[in-house]
């Protein structure tokens, strides 16, 4: 077959991921691994969580339910790899949510659009978008809002996409309530130390992927990648140490959290597609407002809030996956490199679709890709 022939010679996580980025004919995913279906996949495992290294309090605290309640899974072959199944207390995914739409991309973080727009045109993307995502019609092809464009957020020590490095000289102060959250999850799956310092924020839509990447930039790999998913789900490859090594799919649904660490700190990875939620729904229900009995008093007062502003979220969350990726860029006893250029560069590709986020084109080359795609032959 033609497409066969072409695909001779590339390696198997490329071929995966242009499978599962097809459009006609759509990919079977009968083979994704999928963690809330109570799995009879062979290569899940049950992954043993620190009870008490957290208590009720504090997980309540930081919107999670307690540790002894968590669905936590590992894969067989994959050691250091954790995945927890929504952890969240009910309305709580919709408080991260809005501070990934709404909090975080304020300054001083910094975004995707600050690289080819004046602080002052960024300095407020969802006062300048929530009217006309509100606004938005279904199906209508209209001008993009800001929001609609905002494709990375940064966070603590900021991330070069250039250099690929983290330095001293960028970093700004890491949000409090994500510094807690990603401290406690990552304090019960066994990571006591950890702290949070950089962060990562991935917004998607339909046509959006994320390109095979090791994150190798931080300076300590003893120390856990924290990854948090919201909105539509993502079908995430999960690969080999090696490029060509052939990855394993598996879905991530809103409030699904992944931990990389020990020996799957490094492996590569990559998001190939964006799917609707398996529900069927407009917005997943585990993002649905909660009944009131079941408050946790900390987040009472968040859930209560803007009814408004959740009608953005959920607008904007109809077509889209957040993601927060959180790291420690300084081990203990570590320190960055003085010499500026002196810090390790990275060989990899990281962020294939970032790479040149100065380039308005960029969104317009995924849309191509798929459309080459789409005109392949069968
Ligand atoms: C990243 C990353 C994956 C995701 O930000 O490094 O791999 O699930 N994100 O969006
Ligand atoms: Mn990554």
């Amino acid at each position: 077959m033609a497409a066969c022939l072409l695909e001779q010679g590339e390696d198997a996580f490329r071929r995966l991921f242009k499978y599962y980025k097809r459009r006609k004919p759509p990919p079977d995913f009968s083979g994704v691994v999928d963690f809330s279906r109570a799995e009879k996949n062979l290569k899940v495992l049950k992954a043993p969580l620190n009870v008490s290294s957290i208590s009720d309090q504090d997980a309540c605290k930081a919107g999670l339910q307690p540790v002894h309640k968590w669905k936590a899974y590992g894969l067989d072959g994959y050691p250091g790899f954790m995945f927890i199944s929504d952890p969240f207390l009910p309305g709580w995914q919709r408080y991260w949510a809005k501070q990934c739409l709404k909090t975080y991309p304020q300054k001083p973080n910094v975004c995707n659009l600050d690289l080819h727009m004046s602080p002052e045109e960024t300095a407020d993307l969802w006062e300048q978008s929530r009217e006309q995502l509100r606004l938005k019609a279904p199906g209508k092809r209209e001008a993009k809002s800001l929001l609609e464009k905002l494709r990375w957020v940064t966070l603590g020590y900021h991330y070069n996409w250039e250099t690929k490095k983290y330095s001293p000289d960028h970093y700004t102060t890491f949000p409090i309530d994500l510094a807690y959250l990603s401290e406690q999850v990552a304090a019960a799956c066994g990571f006591q130390q950890f702290k949070a310092e950089a962060g990562i924020l991935n917004y998607y839509h339909f046509d959006s992927s994320l390109g095979i990447h090791v994150d190798e930039s931080e300076m300590d790999y003893s120390k856990p990648l924290l990854s948090f998913s919201f909105g539509q789900s993502a079908v995430f490859l999960l690969g080999g140490q090696k490029r060509q090594d052939p990855p394993l799919p598996m879905f991530m649904h809103s409030g699904d959290i992944m931990i990389m660490s020990g020996r799957s700190r490094l492996l590569y990875h990559a998001v190939p597609r964006i799917v609707p939620n398996l529900e069927g729904r407009a917005i997943p229900s585990c993002l649905e407002p909660m009944t009131t009995s079941d408050s946790c008093s900390a987040g009472a007062s968040f859930r209560q809030s803007d009814q408004g502003d959740w009608e953005i979220c959920a607008k904007y969350l109809q077509n889209s996956r957040v993601n927060m990726t959180v790291r420690q860029v300084v081990g203990v006893g570590q320190s960055f490199p003085v010499e500026p250029g002196g810090g390790k560069i990275a060989d990899s590709q990281p962020y294939s679709y970032h790479q040149d986020p100065s380039k308005e084109e960029n969104e317009h080359k995924r849309q191509k890709i798929v459309n080459e795609e789409v005109a392949e032959p069968p």
